[in-house]
């Protein structure tokens, strides 16, 4: 199977690279990159040894423009690029090849929704109609199917796996509180000085706070798509940390509940799911599940206050891991093929 990634100098684009070489039923690699065509990938990210780099013999292990991607018509080609800007090229393989986009671009069924949270209209509205939301485990039945999978975002991603259950169960009353601590490579590779070592370290604080910010957006419409008749307001904040997403989400429900019946709701939706995992005692941190493909969900209740604990790595079941999950899904591989399900300390 071949795969083309673009933005490989990306952070995401970089692990997506990494993941695919591991991957038992991958033999092919294209590095596509607008910035660095032309140079060595080994070059590019030393990580990854003078060694082991076979799969992308057809390139001559070098990074390919684009246009030149095109004519080699991946099977798969992820899209790692910015918003507006993923959406616009990656539409162009979609005749010839399986899309999996990190970006924003195809998240929103409606682009009126993507409008308002981005501030201009999405580059293809005219495929949205064509595009999977890739949360694996709520759409796997439409991700087999897909020809464009929209990824969706790692913020996103730890507030809907948590969330969901109640959600389409009906339990919670009407708003939801989602505090959010992220890693500072979820900003991706920028050079701003807000993003700078002595900026950032020893040092944390919220942004954008309440309905705000876009991921609020993204959860809201998947939330009611599940169920119509909740709120959410999302605090996510910066943390002095390199990876990482930890959410600590609190709601009222409609009824008190026992620790055993929530143990036991999470048992029904994620029993037998590779990569979730449900803690029944503790709350889990971001550096158990640091660069595996798993999200941990914990949870504390008192009566009918339910506060909810998840943790991932937002480069791994956030975006990379999702996509490689979301490529396993789609063309019938083990859907923990090339992936960890336990990371690293
Ligand atoms: N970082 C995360 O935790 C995370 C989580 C979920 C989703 N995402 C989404 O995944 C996408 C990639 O994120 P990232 O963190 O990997 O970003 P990044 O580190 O900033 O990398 C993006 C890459 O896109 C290419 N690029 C940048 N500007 C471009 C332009 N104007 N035109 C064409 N190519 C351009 C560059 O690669 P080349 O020069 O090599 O082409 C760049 O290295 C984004 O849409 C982001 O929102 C990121």
């Amino acid at each position: 199977m071949k795969a083309a990634v673009l933005g490989t100098s990306g952070y995401t684009g970089q692990l997506l690279i990494r993941f695919l070489l591991e991957h038992p039923d991958v033999t092919e690699i294209v590095p596509v990159s607008s910035s660095q065509a032309g140079e060595k990938l080994a070059g590019m990210d030393p990580g990854l040894g003078s060694s082991g780099l076979e799969k992308v013999k057809t390139t001559g292990q070098t990074c390919v423009t684009i246009e030149q991607a095109k004519t080699m018509k991946p099977d798969v080609v992820f899209a790692a690029l910015p918003h507006q800007k993923s959406g616009e090229v990656c539409g162009q393989f979609l005749e010839t090849s399986v899309i999996i986009d990190l970006s924003a671009d195809f998240r929103f069924r409606d682009a009126a929704v993507f409008t308002k949270a981005y501030g201009a209209a999405p580059p293809r509205p005219d495929l949205l109609d064509r595009a999977v939301f890739g949360l694996c485990e709520w759409h796997t039945a439409a991700i087999k199917h897909a020809d464009l999978i929209a990824n969706p975002g790692c913020y996103v991603t730890s507030a809907l796996l948590p969330l969901l259950p109640l959600v389409k169960e009906k339990l919670i009353k009407e708003k939801i509180i989602v505090n959010s601590f992220s890693g500072i490579s979820g900003a991706g590779k920028k050079t701003e000085v807000k993003y700078l070592y002595c900026e950032r370290t020893e040092n944390a604080g919220a942004y954008s706070p309440g309905t705000q910010h876009r991921h609020c957006a993204e959860i809201q419409a998947e939330l009611d798509g599940a169920v119509k008749g909740s709120q959410v307001f999302f605090l996510p904040h910066l943390a002095p940390m390199k990876r990482g997403i930890a959410s600590t989400i609190a709601m009222e429900l409609k009824k008190a509940m026992h620790r055993d019946e929530i143990i036991a709701l999470y048992k029904k939706y994620y029993g037998g799911k590779p990569f979730v995992g449900i803690r029944e005692k503790g709350q889990p941190e971001t550096g158990d599940v640091w660069g595996s493909n798993r999200c941990d969900i914990g949870f504390h209740i008192e009566g009918e206050n339910l506060f909810l604990f998840s943790v991932l790595d937002n480069l791994v079941k956030g975006a990379s891991g999702q996509a490689i999950q979301n490529m396993n899904l789609r063309f019938g591989l083990g859907e923990t093929a090339g992936l960890r399900r336990h990371g690293e300390f």
